[in-house]
């Protein structure tokens, strides 16, 4: 046949294949999500995502140290505590859970870098990301407590805060907050198109925050919208976001794409709980391989224009990247 284009030519041989690959990957853009938790000596296995686990302050150095021997120098943290209250209190106290990690591990871990969750679901006894007035969360009065938080964090040593939340304006109270108290260069990483998601499941079980009544639809986004996205987004931007995120990752491609495109900052996606369990349960069954299915969600999400990957995953995935199988 004569044809002027064939592009199976680019795709003959794999050293080839490799040269003209789009989209690389670097184990530099990995973040995991760490659960920290209260006690001693703990590593606690969380049901709903296999391999994953909670660890004490004093337990929290074995991953540490894997993930630093596998090339991942970047972590989330999440504070899981039994110390709850009406109004989460406890998650800006100066011996918070948080905090206290933070101390440990800036001292211990110099060479890495600590991100941490900002948000109230996790520290209140209702389980929702703020505080209550009647049954809705009352944004204003969140949004003060949030940027305590966030300061409490910065004063533990924090490199950087991301508020998970949704409420609106938070992201110009807190640069302000972060601001007044000498924390100018802690960069705001903004869960900005943040969805009401059922991908959030396991997580919810890892941290024992469920809301206790409603769900999180009055401040999380509606998964059909995709111009509600880009608002959030453009008002994030223009409170000073220094990151944006995406979150899910998985399914949410699209957005993505559209972050990207949209703003001249980095952007983050967070492939959560749920994308993970999903790929542990089926590979369990035997019914995918796990290490292709890691390989190519990650990769679509490198593709889909996300620069930073927030992930359960981020250890497997440096190791994948160095013996060459993604990137
Ligand atoms: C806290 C928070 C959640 C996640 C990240 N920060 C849970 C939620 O919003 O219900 C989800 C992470 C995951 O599912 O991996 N608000």
């Amino acid at each position: 046949m004569e044809l002027d284009i064939r592009p199976r030519r680019l795709r003959a041989n794999p050293i080839l294949r490799k040269m003209v690959r789009e989209t690389r990957i670097d184990a530099s853009s990995l973040i995991y999500p760490l659960f920290v938790t209260e006690g001693r000596q703990k590593k606690e296995a969380i049901r709903s995502m296999p391999g994953q686990y909670r660890y004490s302050v004093d337990g929290m150095g074995e991953k540490l140290t894997e993930l630093a021997q596998a090339g991942v120098s970047a972590v989330m943290l999440f504070g899981i505590t039994e110390n709850k209250d009406e109004i989460g209190s406890s998650a800006y106290a100066q011996d918070g859970i948080v905090q206290r990690a933070l101390f440990w591990a800036k001292r211990e871990f110099p060479q890495m870098y600590f991100i941490t969750d900002v948000c109230m679901c996790e520290y209140t006894s209702h389980g929702h990301c703020g505080i209550l007035h009647g049954q809705d969360v009352d944004n204003d009065q969140t949004v003060e407590s949030l940027a305590k938080i966030a300061v409490s964090h910065a004063q533990a040593g924090a490199d950087m805060v991301a508020p998970s939340d949704m409420m609106d304006g938070r992201v110009r109270m807190l640069r302000h907050a972060l601001d007044i108290h000498g924390y100018e260069q802690v960069p705001v990483m903004a869960y900005s198109a943040k969805f009401a998601s059922s991908f959030y499941g396991p997580f919810r079980e890892a941290a024992g925050s469920a809301p206790a009544f409603g769900d999180r639809k009055t401040y999380q986004m509606d998964f059909h919208n995709r111009r509600e996205a880009l608002k959030e987004i453009a008002l994030d931007l223009a409170e000073g976001a220094d990151i944006i995120m995406v979150k899910p990752a998985m399914a949410y491609g699209d957005l993505i794409r559209e972050a990207k495109e949209l703003s001249n900052v980095p952007v983050a996606a967070y492939s959560v709980s749920g994308e993970y369990a999903m790929v542990k349960a089926a590979a369990q069954a035997d019914f995918i391989e796990e290490e292709r299915m890691i390989c190519e969600l990650a990769a679509c999400a490198y593709r889909a224009g996300t620069d930073l990957y927030i992930t359960y995953f981020a250890q497997e995935l440096a190791g994948y990247i160095k013996e060459g199988k993604i990137g």
